[in-house]
Formats: structure tokens, C-alpha cells, sequence
């Protein structure tokens, strides 16, 4: 049993080593020749905890290869596993071309009986289609053996996406019984660790994907959406949420209200699961506001400074702490920092940014108006008429709120006790949906 994985994306890329980690040989094609070298060396271009030393230790066993040899990976593997990009259109759809350029290497260059796993996030229905057009491709070509399409959706963290493939809590595969036997046998070591093993049809499993996200996206906007009206009304986010998650049915997880939500997953499922919505004829108002109230959520920097400036940055130097979409990964994606960033060089306000991971140099390059500090301390002592926190990076949470206690700050992750900022006496505090803290004195009703 050879798995050959295409793409080598942080899904593909970590998909490849833990079926490695599993004892499965595996050979990962990406089109990205630079990639393909650094990573048969053992360098990861992305930054996810534990890869290095899984990737490596992979290698070494022999088990592991990276290739852009599409047809030779192919024509050597029974286990076709696609983990390519699929990007937005301009429209919010989907864009599948990078799913369908491997799709027709495989039924041109495919040699035996195999199955083909679609691990890329792929509008509902595309499972189906994809295997009627594998069906067809094949008998035109007049091949006797079969590929049978499995739809397996990935439900990793950025982050965390090693340690939550190999401790999935399920293992969802949608597709005929053969095939996803196949796949099962697969991943036995996860289920006789305890990950629970659901088939289904293809299409229900592509849609478990997209509803996973969007539910995920709904907590969070609707927390956000809440915190703002704790905002207008002098109350605490922080209370609220305690009270609520305390109900075993609406629990504690994904209930932090922020600048909403980012990444490469959130904003674009949400907004492909809208278009298959009105392209099926079905209602898609709750999950349009989902995305709607993470809009409004991302200018909360722009409307707070402009509140606490009276409505002039123009001049100003405002610090900049976190650029990745959330803590623990390099990616900035859909980032909340870079709307607010945005919103503050339009206001006429520069900036001096920093981030423990991005590799703000390069991001910035171009950007006239931002420099990049080397410290969050550097940022403090650039001389910054205010500070905007965009991750909560553990850096920033731990901080000691004793250098901050000049600086006007506006947490956007709410990432300090309320209760420590008042008795640190900070000058002014912002945070989101928790009352104003001015010299030690929280504004509370
Ligand atoms: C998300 C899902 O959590 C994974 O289950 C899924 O597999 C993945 O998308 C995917 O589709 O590939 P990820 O995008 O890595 O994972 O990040 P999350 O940890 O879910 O965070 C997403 C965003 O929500 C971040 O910007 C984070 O700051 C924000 N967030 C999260 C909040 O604003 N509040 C919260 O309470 C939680």
C-alpha cells in the first residue's frame, strides 16, 4: 500500500508525514520545486509544532518522500490522497482547478485499482461530480481498473495539526463501502487509540466539514455580536461568557469575544457553504451574517482609536503587537491584524509592528508607512502614541503590565485580567466588550 498525498500545504504536508508516522509509505508531490528540495532536507515552510521532528524522523525510516513528479507518484500508489488549495473566487466560491489538474493526472497517468481521497475542502457535491468524471475519464481512455472517490475532510488547527491528526476525535470518510474500508485500514492505529471512525455518504461528509467550520464561526461571531452590545452597555464579556458556557449545552469553547476571526479555513468555508446555499435554492441568511458580524467585528482597533483621538490618527504612531491570524502559527491569512493595519495607514497613523513568528520584514517590505520592531519591549520604546494587540501570542498575555502603564492600549484579544490592568493603574485600557479601564479605574455599570 503506497498513499501518494498532492500538496504539500499545511493539510497535505502534515497528512503526508502522520501517515508516515503511521508506517505507511508515502510520497507527498507538491508543484513547488523549491518546497519539494527544503522539505526532502527537512524543512518545514510553515511553522506547526512538532512537524520538524516528525518530518524528519520520517525521513530517516525511508518511509517518507517528496517529489513534483505528479505521474511518477501516481503510477506507484493505490492511496491517492488530494490535499491541493482551494481557493475563493471573487463570488466566495470555491475555486476547484487545482483539485481537477491532479483528478486528470490520475485518470491519465493511473496505473491499478486505487481509491482517491479528497481531504481538500471542496464545495457540496463536488465528491460526486469528481467521481463521475473519474468514472468517465477512465472509460474513455478504456482503462479496466477502477478509482473509487472518497471525500475524508480534515478537521486540523493550524498550530496544532500534528498532535490533533494523531488524537483525532473522528476520522470522517463519505464514500462506498470497498473503498472506505480501504481508507479504515488506514488509519487502525488512530481508531485502536480511541479515534471514532464515521462513514457515510459522500456528500454528508463534505458537508459535516462545512457545518464543523461554520458552527465554529457562529459561536464566534455570535460572542463577538454579544460583546458588543456589552460594550454599549458597560458590561463584561468576560462575565458573561462564564455565565454561559457554565450551561452544558452552549459549553465554554470558542466564546472569546476578539477582532474576529481569521485564517485560511473560517472566512472562506463560511463563504463557499453561502454560495452553495443560494446556488441550491436554500436559505442562506444565518450563515451570511455569520460572516457579516466578523466584518464589523475586524474595524473595532479603527472605531476604538478613532473614539480615543477624536477622530484624528493622522500623525500618530501606533505599536503593533501580533501579526498571525492566531497564536502558534506563522500564517496571516484573512488576519484581523491587517484590516486593522490598514485601517490605521489610511487614517494617516504609522506603524511599528511586531510578531514573535511572521516574518514581518518580508510582509512589510512593500508597505509604506509600517516598521518592524524586534521585540514587543522595541515596540514600546519606539515611541508609540498607542498600542494595538491583534494575537494573543503567550509573549503579550504574560507580559507585565508595569511597562505598560503609559501607553494607551487597545487589546483586541483581550488578553490581561481586567481586575490586574486596574490595579497595574494602566492610563487607558481597551478591550473587547469589557468595560474602559482609565488610571486604575475600571468604567464599569
Ligand atoms: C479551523 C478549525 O478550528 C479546524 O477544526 C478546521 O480543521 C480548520 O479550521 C480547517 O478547516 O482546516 P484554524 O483555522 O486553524 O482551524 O483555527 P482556529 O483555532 O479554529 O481559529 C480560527 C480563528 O478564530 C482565529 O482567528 C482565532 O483567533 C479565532 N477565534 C477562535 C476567536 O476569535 N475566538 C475563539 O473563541 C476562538
Amino acid at each position: 500500500m503506497t498513499i501518494a498525498v498532492y500538496g504539500a500545504g499545511y493539510v497535505g504536508l502534515v497528512s503526508a508525514v502522520c501517515f508516515a508516522h503511521l508506517g505507511k509509505r508515502v510520497v507527498c508531490v507538491d508543484v513547488d520545486e523549491a518546497r519539494v528540495a527544503a522539505l526532502s532536507q527537512g524543512q518545514s515552510p510553515i511553522h506547526e509544532d512538532g512537524l520538524i521532528s516528525l518530518l524528519s524522523a520520517q525521513l530517516a525510516s525511508g518511509r517518507l518522500s517528496f517529489t513534483t513528479d505528479a505521474i511518477r507518484a501516481c503510477s506507484e500508489s493505490n492511496i491517492h490522497v488530494i490535499a491541493t488549495g482551494t481557493p475563493s473566487l471573487d463570488n466566495g466560491a470555491a475555486d476547484l482547478s487545482q483539485v481537477y489538474a491532479v483528478v486528470n493526472i490520475l485518470i491519465e497517468h493511473s496505473k491499478a485499482p486505487g481509491i482517491i481521497v479528497l481531504k481538500s475542502t471542496v464545495p457540496i457535491g463536488s465528491a460526486d461530480e469528481i467521481a463521475s468524471f473519474v468514472n468517465q475519464g477512465l472509460e474513455a481512455r478504456q482503462k479496466t481498473h477502477h478509482l473509487s472517490v472518497v471525500s475524508n475532510p480534515e478537521f486540523l488547527r493550524e498550530g496544532s495539526a500534528v498532535s490533533d491528526f494523531l488524537t483525532a476525535s473522528r476520522i470522517i470518510v463519505g464514500g462506498k463501502p470497498e473503498a472506505v474500508s480501504l481508507l479504515k485500514a488506514v488509519y487502525q492505529p488512530l481508531i485502536d487509540q480511541g479515534s471514532l471512525f464515521l462513514s457515510m455518504s459522500r456528500v454528508s461528509a463534505e458537508l459535516s466539514k462545512y457545518a464543523s467550520n461554520a458552527m465554529l464561526a457562529c459561536k464566534i461571531s455570535f460572542i463577538n455580536q454579544i460583546s458588543q452590545l456589552a460594550q454599549k452597555t458597560k458590561a463584561n464579556i468576560d462575565d458573561i461568557r462564564e455565565a454561559m458556557s457554565l450551561d452544558e449545552r452552549i459549553g465554554p469553547h470558542f466564546l472569546s469575544a476578539g477582532i474576529g476571526y481569521g485564517g485560511s479555513c473560517f472566512p472562506k468555508d463560511v463563504r463557499a457553504l453561502v454560495q452553495s446555499s443560494k446556488s441550491l435554492g436554500v436559505d442562506p441568511s444565518l450563515l451570511a451574517a455569520i460572516d457579516a458580524v466578523n466584518e464589523v467585528q475586524k474595524t473595532w482597533g479603527i472605531v476604538e482609536m478613532n473614539r480615543h483621538f477624536n477622530h484624528d490618527l493622522s500623525g500618530l504612531k501606533i505599536g503593533v503587537w501580533g501579526v498571525a491570524f492566531k497564536p502558534g502559527t506563522d500564517d496571516v491569512r484573512e488576519a484581523s491584524s491587517l484590516s486593522s493595519i490598514k485601517a490605521f495607514l489610511e487614517a494617516g497613523a504609522e506603524i511599528v509592528v511586531y510578531d514573535p513568528i511572521v516574518d514581518c520584514q518580508t510582509l512589510f517590505a512593500k508597505t509604506k508607512g509600517v516598521s518592524v520592531a524586534a521585540s514587543s519591549k522595541d515596540v514600546l520604546t519606539a515611541g508609540i502614541d498607542a498600542l494595538f494587540i491583534a494575537t494573543e501570542w503567550p509573549e503579550f498575555v504574560n507580559f507585565p503590565l508595569s511597562l505598560l502603564i503609559d501607553v494607551s492600549t487597545f487589546d483586541g484579544r483581550n488578553c490581561f485580567d481586567l481586575r490586574a490592568v486596574a490595579e497595574a493603574k494602566l492610563a487607558h485600557y481597551y478591550s473587547v466588550g469589557r468595560p474602559k479601564v482609565v488610571k486604575g479605574v475600571i468604567h464599569e455599570a
